[in-house]
C-alpha cells in the first residue's frame, strides 16, 4: 500500500521585522523531502533567544517563524528515512547536526561547522515554509509556534510517549542548555560553590542541573523576589536580590557566603552589565561561564590582568555542549525519575493566538517558563 503525503498548510506565528507584533498566518508547509520528517508540533516553550529576535537584537532571515523549543509526533517521513516513522513522538534540536563535518565526526556536534540552522535552512538551503508564494523562515529551522515543521531527520529526536509535550517542548532548548552549561562545559563536581546569574527559564535549569551534580552553595542572583523564590524551590540554597545593589556590594555577600568567592559562575540573562559581573564573583581559579547571549556587536569589558593573575577560565557554552541523539532521552529519563522537576519550570500555558501575550509575560519578569499549546 502506499499513502500519499501532501502539502499542508498550518497556522504560524509570523514575526516580519524589529520592533513588530507577531501576526497569525496560514503557511504552505512542504513535502518532507530525502533524510527529512515532517512533525505536528504540540508545544513551544517561549525563550529569551526568541525575545533577542523580536527586538531586533541579531540579523536573521525574514518574515521569520518564532520558536526553536518544540516537540510534537511525527506526521510523515521523506524518502530513506527509517529512524522515525509516523506517531514517534520526537524533540526538536535547534542545531541540527551537518553529520559530515570534523565536529560531527568525533561526536562535537555542538559545534559543527556545517549545519544551516543559524541561517533557518535546512541542509540543502531551502526553506520548507512559504507564505503567499514567499519563503519564510523557521527560527533556527525549527519554527515551533507552528503547526507544522519539516526538518531534517537528526532534528527530531524520539523520546518515550509518557513524556508531557510541554515537558518535551523544553528539553529541546532551556533544559539541555542549562543542565548541560553544569555537567558538559563546566563539568562541575560535588560540593564545588556556584553563582548563577539571572533566574529565567535558562537560569532555573542550571540550578536543576547544579542541584544534580552536588554543587555547594548555589546562590541564585536576580531583581525578581518572584524568579529567586521559584530558584529556592529548584536547589539554590541562597538567593540575593541585586536590584539596585553595585557589583562589589553583592560579591561581598557571595565572599562571605562561599568562603572567598565562587568557583563557578553562570550568566544566564544575556546582558553585556551582568556577563563583566562574573569574574568579582569568583575565587581564584574560578570559571565564569557565558550561556546568556548579548545582542551582537556589543563587546563586554572584562579586567584580563585581573583574570589572568587570578588563573580564571572563561567558557562560552553554545547549547550546553549538548549531542541530543545522546542526551535527549537521558534528559526525559531524569525528569521521568523526579530528579529533574522540569514540569515545574511550565508556570503558563497559551494557546498560539496568546503568542504576543506569551512574550508579555516574560517581558514583565513571569516567573518559569510559559509553554504555547497547539492544540
Ligand atoms: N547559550 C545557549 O545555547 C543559549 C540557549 C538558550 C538561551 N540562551 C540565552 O539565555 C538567556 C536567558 O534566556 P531565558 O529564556 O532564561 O530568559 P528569561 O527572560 O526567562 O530570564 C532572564 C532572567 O534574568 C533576570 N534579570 C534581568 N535583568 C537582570 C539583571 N540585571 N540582574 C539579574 N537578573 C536579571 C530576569 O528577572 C529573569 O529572571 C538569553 O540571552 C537567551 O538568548 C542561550
Ligand atoms: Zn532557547
Ligand atoms: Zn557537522
Amino acid at each position: 500500500m502506499t499513502t500519499t503525503i501532501d502539502t499542508l498548510t498550518a497556522r504560524a506565528a509570523v514575526h516580519a521585522g524589529s520592533g513588530q507584533e507577531m501576526t497569525l498566518h496560514q503557511v504552505e508547509v512542504a513535502v518532507p523531502g530525502p533524510g527529512q520528517v515532517r512533525v505536528r508540533l504540540r508545544a513551544s516553550g517561549v525563550c529569551g533567544s526568541d525575545r533577542h529576535v523580536l527586538d531586533g537584537d541579531w540579523t536573521l532571515p525574514s518574515p521569520t517563524i518564532m520558536g526553536h523549543e518544540g516537540a510534537g509526533v511525527v506526521e510523515s517521513v521523506g524518502p530513506g528515512v527509517t529512524e522515525l516513522q509516523a506517531g514517534d513522538h520526537v524533540v526538536l534540536t535547534w542545531f541540527y547536526p551537518c553529520l559530515s563535518c570534523s565536529a560531527c565526526r568525533e561526536g562535537r556536534s555542538w559545534v559543527c561547522t556545517g549545519s544551516r540552522s543559524e541561517e533557518c535552512l535546512l541542509p540543502d538551503g531551502t526553506t520548507p515554509l512559504s507564505m503567499d508564494g514567499q519563503a519564510v523562515y523557521p527560527y533556527l529551522a525549527v519554527g515551533s509556534m507552528a503547526e507544522y515543521a519539516v526538518v531534517p531527520v537528526q532534528a527530531a529526536v524520539r523520546i518515550p510517549a509518557d513524556v508531557p509535550f510541554d515537558v518535551a517542548a523544553l528539553i529541546g532548548c532551556s533544559v539541555a542548555t542549562g543542565v548541560g552549561a553544569v555537567v558538559n562545559d563546566a563539568e562541575v563536581k560535588p560540593g564545588r560553590s556556584a553563582v548563577v546569574i539571572g533566574s529565567g527559564g535558562v537560569g532555573l535549569c542550571i540550578v536543576m542541573g547544579l542541584r544534580l551534580a552536588g554543587a555547594e552553595p548555589i546562590i541564585a542572583v536576580d531583581v525578581n523576589d518572584a524568579s529567586l523564590e521559584l530558584a529556592q524551590g529548584f536547589g539554590a540554597t541562597h538567593a540575593i536580590n541585586s536590584s539596585g545593589r553595585t557589583t562589589e556590594d553583592v560579591a561581598r555577600e557571595i565572599r562571605e557566603l562561599t568562603d572567598g568567592g565562587a568557583d563557578y559562575a553562570f550568566e544566564a540573562i544575556g546582558r553585556v552589565e551582568t556577563i563583566q559581573q562574573m569574574p568579582p564573583f569568583l575565587t581564584r581559579g574560578g570559571t565564569a561561564v557565558v550561556v546568556g547571549l548579548p545582542p551582537q556587536d556589543r563587546p563586554v569589558a572584562l579586567d584580563l590582568l585581573a583574570f589572568a593573575e587570578n588563573g580564571q577560565r572563561l567558557l562560552g557554552s553554545n547549547y550546553g555542549s549538548t549531542v541530543p541523539a545522546r542526551d535527549f532521552p537521558l534528559l526525559a529519563r531524569l525528569y521521568r525519575s523526579g530528579r529533574l522537576p522540569i514540569d515545574q519550570l511550565i508556570t503558563r500555558r497559551r494557546p498560539l493566538d496568546e503568542v504576543n501575550e506569551a512574550f508579555e509575560d516574560m517581558r514583565a519578569g513571569a516567573r518559569g517558563r510559559t509553554v504555547v499549546l497547539h492544540e
